[in-house]
């Protein structure tokens, strides 16, 4: 079914519904050639924004962000600053969820999608797809942590003990720096791991899911459109 002009042009990135109707009726919409002035024109041809071609949007989101500390992923305004607030408006717009949560003090690699399967074939523990962590600890940590992480932990409050995971100890001098691999994601979970290892996470960090690393050259606070190939990457080792 053709869609109306501002939608259209709200989801293509011109802003809100309401930027878009103003857009169009300031009259530097064309679709075809033809000057509209009618947001709820149907879109049916080739539609340029002020001499430019605009390329159809995408039906869906796929993308990363760099979640910076301090921001919540969480769609609830008292929660402010959001994740939301890092990202274009026609990401909630279009239903855009997270794939695996991040902590308001954890940064790193976040998952933003509208594709419902994807989010399931990341998060769902069955699928084993690994999350590796950067993270600073103040000690000590119990000599067995790394036997302790490879077994499974059951954390308080929790009906079954964690998957096997993975703490490589990198470096001790003040925090002891780790890298942690999960194969799930429950709450706060490298946290209290740690925790009931006799550490304390000071800072936290997600580097990577699946095969793909968060880009270096993409700054806290920083989005990008995932490509195919990313997609397949992230979900490398996913059934
Ligand atoms: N584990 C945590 O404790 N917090 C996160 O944000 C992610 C994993």
């Amino acid at each position: 079914m053709p869609e109306r002009l501002d939608a259209w042009l709200a989801r293509a990135g011109f802003g809100s519904r309401r930027d878009a109707k103003a857009l169009v009726k300031s009259g530097r919409v064309a679709m075809d050639g033809r000057t509209q002035s009618d947001p709820a024109t149907s879109v049916t041809g080739k539609i340029v924004v002020d001499g430019e071609p605009v390329e159809a949007p995408p039906d869906g989101i796929w993308a990363i962000l760099h979640k910076p500390v301090g921001y919540a992923c969480s769609h609830d305004p008292a929660e402010s600053p959001l994740v939301d607030e890092l990202l274009p408006e026609v990401f909630r717009r279009l239903g855009a969820e997270f794939a695996g949560r991040l902590d308001r003090e954890t940064s790193g690699l976040l998952v933003v999608t509208t594709d419902g399967a994807l989010i399931q074939r990341l998060t769902h523990p069955k699928r084993h797809v690994t999350k590796r962590y950067r993270a600073a600890i103040e000690g000590p940590l119990a000599p067995d942590t790394v036997a302790r992480f490879r077994a499974g932990i059951h954390l308080e409050g929790d009906d079954t003990p964690t998957l096997p995971a993975d703490i490589d100890i990198r470096a001790e001098s003040g925090s002891i720096e780790v890298v942690v691999r999960l194969r799930e994601g429950r709450y706060h979970q490298v946290r209290r791991m740690v925790a009931a290892c006799g550490g304390k996470v000071l800072k936290l960090h997600r580097d990577r899911i699946g095969g793909f690393d968060l880009p270096d050259d993409l700054a806290p606070g920083g989005w990008r459109h995932l490509d195919e190939e990313a997609i397949a990457r992230l979900l490398k080792d996913a059934p």
